[in-house]
């Protein structure tokens, strides 16, 4: 199967008949919160965006009853081969594509579904992309520079971008998707040592963003001085943002009424993303005070269930540091007409669970 590109079609591939093998039992983040969040009820459909190794996607089924089905979308063949592992044991209700989150549409039209009751994506990198060298997304161990989610589809891999790059884009890239105040510095110093030969591996790349950092702030930091540009870089070749503004512009016109939408993120430009637009969505009337009668016309479609974002759990910290950073943002689907409930504190979870109001903001 080819990687769906944005004018593709994604392809449904068959669940395998036998009995689930032991695939790794990796722990989602926030579990518990996103079935909270998600509600999912007996007989229900829902979309998983980014199945990664099946856990909520496991959950969710253990929850849908004999009736209920899941669509399962990865842009990653090994993220789905381990998916298709775990969720064996339904069989046929689990159907999965290998296709961008911001593609769903295509999946669902293939499944003859109009709607869903439910969609989450978990939009961070699986800890099996992080933990194999060869994909390159860790300096911890050394491999080639890729970074791409998707190898098999059309994104080209970290190396072109390291290694032609002007100075200005890799600066803005570090800056913008890195937020790393030694942009401009790595920026350069990236470009000086291209001329010694191509770059070509994480380690490489992690010595030269050491180098560019000043020894007093190398001293200082909590974390290597490469992990910023690392992010940035993933985010850059895998299109990161782009893929969840597209996603947000369409998801709310395919869940039913009372559906639940679901968004895990890791990174703060992007829960900013996520906080912004289900804000907007659960709006009335936006036209200005001075305006007596609306002109308007926009409908709030959303009720938002999170007026922060829901964190991890010192408990959930205590067993995965991964989950330092997650954020869950949440928001229920309107009826045509219904009025959003009056905001309050989060709607559902438990006191205390939110981050401090105006991350992220
Ligand atoms: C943090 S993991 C998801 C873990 C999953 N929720 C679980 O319980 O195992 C993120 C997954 O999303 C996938 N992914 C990231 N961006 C994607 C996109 N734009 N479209 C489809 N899959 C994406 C990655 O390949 C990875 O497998």
């Amino acid at each position: 199967m080819t990687g769906a590109s944005d004018t593709t079609a994604p392809q449904a591939t068959p669940v395998p008949t036998e009995g689930a093998r032991a695939a790794t039992l990796h722990v989602p983040v926030l579990l518990d919160e996103v079935l909270e969040a998600l509600a999912p009820r007996s007989g229900g459909r829902y979309l998983d965006g980014t199945v990664g190794l099946g856990g909520h996607s496991a959950a969710i089924m253990e929850r849908i009853g004999p009736d209920g089905e899941l669509c399962c979308l990865d842009r990653d063949t090994a993220a789905l081969a381990h998916a298709r592992q775990r969720l064996a044991p339904w069989g046929g209700r689990v159907h999965f594509f290998h296709t961008r989150y911001a593609d769903f549409e295509a999946a669902l039209d293939q499944l003859g579904w109009d709607k869903v009751d439910g969609a989450l994506i978990d939009i961070g990198v699986s800890s099996m992309q992080i933990d194999s060298a060869e994909r390159g997304f860790s300096f911890h161990a050394d491999g080639p520079l890729d970074m791409r989610m998707d190898q098999d589809g059309d994104e080209a891999p970290a190396a072109k971008l390291v290694n032609r790059a002007t100075v200005d884009v890799l600066k803005d890239i570090i800056r913008r998707y890195g937020e790393d105040p030694m942009a401009g510095r790595i920026a350069r110093a990236i470009v000086d040592a291209r001329a010694a030969g191509p770059i070509e591996t994480t380690a490489q790349l992690a010595a030269i963003v050491d180098r560019a950092y000043p020894a007093k702030w190398r001293a200082t930091s909590r974390n290597h001085p490469a992990t910023r540009t690392f992010q940035a870089l993933r985010m850059a070749v895998n299109d990161e943002l782009g893929q969840l503004e597209r996603f947000l512009d369409r998801i709310l016109d395919r869940l039913n009424p009372g559906g639940r939408l679901a968004v895990i993120t890791f990174h703060s430009l992007e829960d900013r993303i996520v906080k912004h637009r289900l804000r907007d969505e659960s709006q009335g009337c936006v036209c200005p005070r001075t305006v007596s009668r609306c002109e308007c016309g926009h409908k709030a479609r959303v009720d938002v269930l999170t007026r922060k974002p829901v964190t991890a759990s010192e408990a959930e910290l205590a067993r995965n540091s991964r989950a330092a950073s997650a954020k869950l943002r949440a928001a229920e689907r309107l009826a045509e007409g219904q009025a959003p409930r009056p905001r309050r504190r989060n709607k559902y979870a438990p006191e205390g669970r939110d981050a401090a109001e105006g991350d992220a903001s």
